[in-house]
C-alpha cells in the first residue's frame, strides 16, 4: 500500500509526502511472484450490480449481471475475486437458453476464480449472472466496514468501499484491470434511514419488497470506467451542497451534526472544477461529484469517479479552530483527488507500471490550482520546502529507484507509491512544465485527454501529444528522469569578456553516499534556465543541456550583474557555482531581489554540498557566508554545528 498508510503518525500537511523510498530494504524483498494478466477471450462491456450489506453481522449479499463479449468460444470465464463465495453462476447468450456453470476453481493466491461451463460459450454477447456473498471486513479495503460514534454516543458501523489498486474484487467477483473498462449499474439495498452514494446520481428509490426497514436505491449508468474507481458508501451523514459554475452538483459529506466542517472542502471543491475545465479543456463528465469524510481511512484520499473518499483530516475544517496549514492541506488534497477526475479516471493509465505518472501529475496540479484558487497562499514555496528537496534528498541515496519501474504483480503496485512516485514524480513534471511553457502544455494535455478519454493510456502517449504540440524532444528528455534514478549535481564557472558572459556548464550524478564511479556516469537531459540580476524573475536564457558540459555565452551581461542558474528552483538537480559566481549572489541575497523559492533551493544545495567542502576551510566559509545570508546567522550556524558533527566525510560531486 502506498507507504503513506505505513505511517505511524496520521497525514498533515507538513508529512504529506514525506515518505519513504519504497524499496530501501531491497535486499530482503520477496521474490517476484510470477503473474500473467487475465484472459481477453470474454470482457465486460456492462455491471449491473446489486448489493445488500448487513451492518449487524458484518456481511453482504451481491447479484451481479455483467453483459459480457466472448470474443473467442471457451467452456471457461476466468475472472477477479478474493474473499468471495459465490453461490450460483450462469451464462445466458443473447437469444439463447441458460447455462449454468458447474464449478467454480478459485486461485486463491492468484485471487482469480475460473467458472466453468459444460458446453462452449460461443463468440457473441450474453449475460453472466453470479450470487455471491462476502464479508463486511475490517482490512479498510475492498467492501469495509467503517466505526463511528453518533452524536448520542452510540457506536455505529458504516459500510465503505476502498478499491486502488486491486480490492474491487472484494466486493463482486469482476475484471479487475485497469485496461479493462465497462459502464456500470449500481443498485444498493440498504435501511431506509442511512445515506447510500455511489459513483453516479440515484435515479430510483423503493421500498424492498421483502423487507420494509429497507429501501432499494438505483444509481444513474457510469461512463465506461475502471474496477478501481467504483465506489459505494453506506451510513450516517450531513452535507453541505452547491454548484458550481460549470453547472455540477458538488456535495461535501461530514459526520452528522458536522456540516459546517465541510464548508471550506465545499468552496476548495466549487472553485477547482471550473478551474480544471478551463485547464484540461474537458468538461467534468458527470453530473455530480461528492467528496465524503470516513472515519476509518487508509489512505489520505481516493479519487473515485464522482464519490472521493477522504480521511477526516484531509477534508474537515473546524471554521473556529483551524490553522492555516490545515486549510492549505485541504485545499491540496482537494486540488488533488479532483484533478484525477480526468487525469487517471477519464483517462486511465494502461497498467499499475504507469501508476507514477498518474500520481506525480496530479501531485503537481494540485499545487497549480490550490495557486490559481488561493493566490494568497504562495503555495510552490511550499511545494519547494516539501515535495523537491525531499525528493532531492531520497532520490540522492544508493537505495533510490527510477520512478518509473516494471510492475508485474499487482501485489508490486503498493510497493511504487512511495515519495519517489509522488514528489519526484511531480518536481519532474513541474520541470517539464517549465520547459515546454504553459501554452503548449496545455495545447498538449488537451490533445492526450480528447484522444485518450474513456480508454487507457501509456506514460510514452502523454510524451507524444506534449511532443506534438511543443516541438520539443520531450520523451528523450523525460526518460532520462524517469527511467534511471538519481538526479546531476550541475557545476558552473563562469568568465567575463567585454559585454559578455560564458558560462561553463557540466553535470554529474550526484549522490549522498560518495563520489560516482566516474567511467559510468549516467547523463540527463536537463532543461537550464538562467537569470540575471537585472531581472531576478525573469528568464534571460533556456537551454537543453544534453551532454556531459557545454559553455554557454549570455550577451549583454555587465561584470558587475550576478547570474542565477534555475530560477523558480524547477530544475530537478542541484547547482554548484565557482566561488565567484557563489559570492556575487550575496547582494541578491541581501537586498531580497533573489525571490523565496530561489533563496531556499541555493539554501538546500548549499548544505547538502557542505558535506563536501567539510574539509575545505576557505570553500567552507564561503558556502557559510551565503547560507548565513539567506538564514538567520545564529540559526544557521548551530544547524552547520549540527550537520558538520553528524555528517558523513564526503558527498559524491
Ligand atoms: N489514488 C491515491 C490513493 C491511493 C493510492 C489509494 C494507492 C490506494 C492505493 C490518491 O489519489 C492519493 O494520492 N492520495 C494521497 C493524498 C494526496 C493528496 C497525495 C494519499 O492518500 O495520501
Ligand atoms: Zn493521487
Amino acid at each position: 500500500m502506498l507507504l503513506l498508510l505505513g505511517r505511524t503518525v496520521p497525514l498533515s500537511f507538513a508529512q504529506s509526502h514525506y515518505l519513504l523510498a519504497s524499496n530501501q530494504n531491497i535486499g530482503t524483498m520477496p521474490e517476484r511472484r510470477p503473474f500473467v494478466r487475465l484472459p481477453t477471450d470474454v470482457y465486460p462491456v456492462n455491471y449491473g450490480l446489486s448489493l445488500k450489506p448487513d451492518l449487524i453481522d458484518f456481511t453482504f449479499e451481491g447479484k451481479l449481471e455483467a453483459l459480457v463479449e466472448v470474443t473467442q468460444a471457451t467452456n471457461q470465464i476466468v475472472m477477479n475475486c478474493a474473499d468471495i463465495d459465490i453461490i450460483t453462476a450462469s451464462f445466458v447468450p443473447q437469444g439463447g437458453e441458460e447455462i449454468n456453470a458447474t464449478g467454480f476453481n478459485y486461485q486463491n493466491e492468484d485471487e482469480k476464480v475460473t467458472l466453468s461451463f459444460p458446453s462452449a460459450l460461443q463468440k457473441g454477447f450474453g449475460t453472466l449472472k453470479i450470487d455471491f456473498v462476502g464479508e463486511l471486513n475490517d482490512k479498510m479495503k475492498g467492501f469495509y466496514r467503517s466505526k463511528y460514534t453518533s452524536p448520542t454516543g452510540e457506536i455505529r458501523y458504516a459500510a465503505v468501499t476502498q478499491f486502488e489498486a486491486t480490492d474491487a474484487r472484494r466486493a463482486f467477483p469482476c475484471w479487475d484491470e485497469p485496461a479493462i473498462k465497462a459502464t456500470f449499474d449500481i443498485t444498493l439495498i440498504v435501511p431506509k434511514d442511512r445515506v447510500a452514494l455511489s459513483n453516479m446520481n440515484v435515479i430510483d428509490r423503493k421500498p424492498h419488497p421483502d423487507d420494509e426497514n429497507l429501501v432499494e436505491v438505483k444509481f444513474a449508468t457510469t461512463p465506461i470506467m475502471s474496477t478501481y474507481l467504483v465506489a459505494f458508501v453506506i451510513g450516517e451523514y450531513d452535507y453541505v451542497e452547491s454548484q458550481s459554475s460549470d453547472g455540477v452538483m458538488v456535495r461535501v459529506y461530514t459526520p452528522v451534526g458536522k456540516a459546517e466542517q465541510g464548508k471550506f472542502a465545499l468552496e476548495v471543491a466549487t472553485k477547482t472544477l471550473p478551474f480544471y475545465n478551463d485547464y484540461f479543456s474537458v468538461p467534468y463528465p458527470l453530473p455530480k461529484i461528492d467528496l465524503i469524510a470516513i472515519a476509518d481511512f487508509a489512505a489520505g484520499a481516493m479519487e473515485n469517479w464522482g464519490l472521493v473518499t477522504y480521511r477526516e483530516t484531509a477534508l474537515l475544517i473546524d471554521p473556529k479552530n483551524s490553522c492555516s496549514s490545515s486549510r492549505q492541506w485541504v485545499a491540496l488534497v482537494v486540488g488533488h483527488e479532483l484533478a484525477h477526475q480526468w487525469f487517471g479516471n477519464l483517462v486511465t493509465m494502461e497498467w499499475w507500471t504507469h501508476l507514477w505518472l498518474n500520481e506525480g501529475f496530479a501531485s503537481w496540479i494540485e499545487y497549480l490550482c490550490v495557486d490559481h484558487c488561493f493566490p494568497e497562499y504562495d503555495i510552490w514555496t511550499q511545494f519547494v520546502s516539501a515535495d523537491y528537496t525531499r525528493a532531492l534528498d531520497l532520490d540522492a541515496l544508493d537505495s533510490s529507484h527510477p520512478i518509473e519501474v516494471n510492475v508485474g504483480h499487482p501485489s508490486e503496485v503498493d510497493e511504487i507509491f512511495d515519495a519517489i512516485s509522488y514528489s519526484k514524480g511531480a518536481s519532474v513534471i513541474r520541470m517539464l512544465h517549465n520547459y515546454i511553457g504553459d501554452e503548449d502544455f496545455r495545447k498538449g494535455m488537451n490533445a492526450y485527454l480528447l484522444k485518450f478519454q474513456h480508454k487507457n493510456a501509456s506514460t510514452e502517449d502523454l510524451w507524444d501529444c506534449l511532443e506534438q504540440a511543443s516541438g520539443k524532444p520531450i520523451a528523450a528528455v523525460m526518460g532520462s528522469w524517469t527511467k534511471q534514478m538519481g538526479f546531476p549535481i550541475i557545476a558552473v564557472d563562469q568568465e567575463q569578456v567585454s559585454d559578455d558572459r560564458i558560462l561553463k556548464i557540466s553535470q554529474k550524478k550526484f549522490c549522498a553516499s560518495g563520489p560516482h564511479n566516474e567511467e559510468n556516469c549516467p547523463s540527463w537531459m536537463v532543461p537550464i534556465s538562467i537569470c540575471t540580476s537585472e531581472d531576478p524573475k525573469c528568464t534571460k536564457l533556456k537551454v537543453l543541456l544534453d551532454r556531459q558540459e557545454t559553455t554557454i555565452t549570455l550577451n549583454s551581461v555587465g561584470p558587475d550583474q550576478w547570474i542565477k542558474i534555475n530560477p523558480g528552483t524547477v530544475g530537478f538537480y542541484r547547482i554548484q557555482y565557482s566561488s565567484s559566481m557563489l559570492e556575487s549572489l550575496l547582494p541578491g541575497i541581501r537586498d531580497l531581489s533573489l525571490q523565496p523559492v530561489d533563496r531556499l533551493g541555493l539554501q538546500n544545495d548549499l548544505f547538502s554540498l557542505l558535506h563536501k567542502q567539510a574539509d575545505m576551510q576557505e570553500e567552507k566559509n564561503r558556502i557559510e557566508r551565503v547560507l548565513g545570508a539567506i538564514s538567520a546567522p545564529d540559526l544557521i550556524q548551530k544547524v552547520l554545528n549540527f550537520a558538520l558533527s553528524v555528517s558523513a566525510p564526503s558527498c559524491g560531486i
